[in-house]
């Protein structure tokens, strides 16, 4: 077995010719206000894994999922596909079906260098609860679409530290191996880890409130992060937290999300770590149809906050200037809006005259840097916003913890 550095299978311990393969991607993408996918850049990353499947001899089954039950960005993945083919060297064939007749039809019919993409996995409900791989393993996604296949590959590091079916279920019962990406995000991300230099600062913010807390007990107790600076939705939970004014619309908001159970984690986190802890001192709010900066006493009742103001920027520019390693993680407003960029644009900009490395997660914060010309300058962009700051807190990752698992389960070819 030809493994130099990771403990589980690449694709280069398998030959695949005239093979079946099971490819898991993550190309789960930002949906804008007319329904359409905004930055491809998850989808245009997964090129490299399935085109060399397709030289080698395979016939890709591609299984993905986008968004969340309920959410408004939770869709079919049939656009994907159209993006998708762009990039991808043989026609790929879209079915609205995940493991019904219809998909086992349109897999059992493929031949050599074939492309499918099934139906998003979330669709079914059994994907979206999280469990030991043991039980992932007897689901229905598994326990019809395995037999199907003679290798799983999974190459979706952003959506490795979910326990899903579709990621944690297949290594249990079949070969398997990390994709093209996923090695390279795993090594990648493991030699920054292990020498990220001090002081190291994360930048939090996106829409994943609940994640992000979960990060921050992990990140503030292990010494990992030497400050946390919040932004977007998160910073509205702890300002809430630390008393301060938000204003009704945005505490509307906040219950509407379910966001309000969170605030004695939050309170817990500001008592222990409250001063390596940073919240937005002004914000940006919706007034009268027009972008409205003001400190937060000023903030209206009808007025939603949607951005950092421009002290925030200027107070976390201060931060950043000091520090060794930025982690930045989502962006700091409401960025579907163009009138709530600003605040994203000006952290940046600020972070890249820094002398910091900087590693940035999420597709989000990609697509900004690119549209302002500076993502050349960054350290490292991860496809991944909660695994790759899940990773580097060097949290459990199941998917990966299964892959490691199987490679001790299955012979590989090589
Ligand atoms: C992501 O965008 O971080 C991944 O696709 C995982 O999505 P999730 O947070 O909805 O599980």
């Amino acid at each position: 077995m030809k493994r130099d550095t990771l403990p589980f299978y690449t694709m280069d311990n398998f030959v695949f010719d005239g093979k079946k393969v099971l490819l898991r991607v993550d190309i789960n993408s930002p949906i804008d206000n007319a329904g359409n996918i905004s930055d491809e850049t998850r989808i245009r990353s997964h090129a490299e894994t399935i085109n060399e499947l397709i030289d080698l001899g395979a016939s890709v089954s591609i299984l993905a999922h986008q968004g969340r039950p309920g959410d408004a960005d939770f869709t079919t993945l049939e656009a994907h596909s159209k993006m998708l083919q762009k990039h991808v060297k043989a026609p790929l064939k879209y079915v609205d079906d995940l493991f019904g007749p219809t998909a086992r039809e349109a897999i059992k019919s493929m031949n050599q260098g074939d492309v499918l993409l099934l139906e998003n996995a979330r669709f079914y409900s059994e994907e979206n609860v999280e469990k030991v791989p043991e039980v992932q393993a007897k689901t229905f996604l598994v326990r019809y679409l395995a037999p199907l296949f003679s290798i799983y590959v999974n190459d979706a590091f952003a959506t490795a530290h979910r326990g899903h079916p579709s990621l944690t279920g297949f290594p249990m019962v079949m070969p398997s191996a990390g994709g093209r990406l996923l090695e390279k995000e795993v090594e990648f991300l493991s030699t920054v880890s292990s020498g990220s230099s001090k002081p190291c600062i994360f930048v939090l913010g996106g829409g994943k409130v609940s994640d992000s807390v979960q990060l921050m007990e992990t990140l503030l107790p292990t010494g990992m992060a030497d400050k946390v600076l919040l932004t977007g939705m998160i910073s509205h939970l702890f300002l809430i937290a630390q008393g301060k004014k938000v204003g009704r619309a945005t505490l509307k908001i906040m219950e509407g999300k379910g966001l309000n159970s969170l605030l004695p984690r939050a309170e817990s986190l500001l008592k222990k770590y409250g001063e390596r802890i940073m919240t937005p001192v002004d914000v940006a709010t919706l007034k009268s149809g027009a972008r409205y900066e003001t400190g937060l006493s000023g903030v209206g009742d009808d007025a939603p906050i949607y951005d950092v103001g421009e002290g925030t920027v200027s107070a976390y520019c201060e931060e950043l200037k000091k520090a060794k390693t930025v982690m930045m993680r989502g962006p700091a407003g409401f960025i579907e809006d163009p009138r709530f960029t600003r605040g994203s644009e000006a952290l940046l900009r600020c972070l890249v005259s820094t002398n910091a490395k900087s590693l940035l997660g999420g597709g989000h914060l990609r697509a900004i840097s690119e549209k302002l010309g500076v993502a050349d300058k960054i350290g490292y962009f991860s496809t991944g916003g909660g695994a790759f700051i899940t990773f580097l807190s060097g949290e459990k990752m199941p998917a990966l913890e299964v892959l490691i698992t199987s490679a001790k389960k299955f012979k590989s070819d090589k």
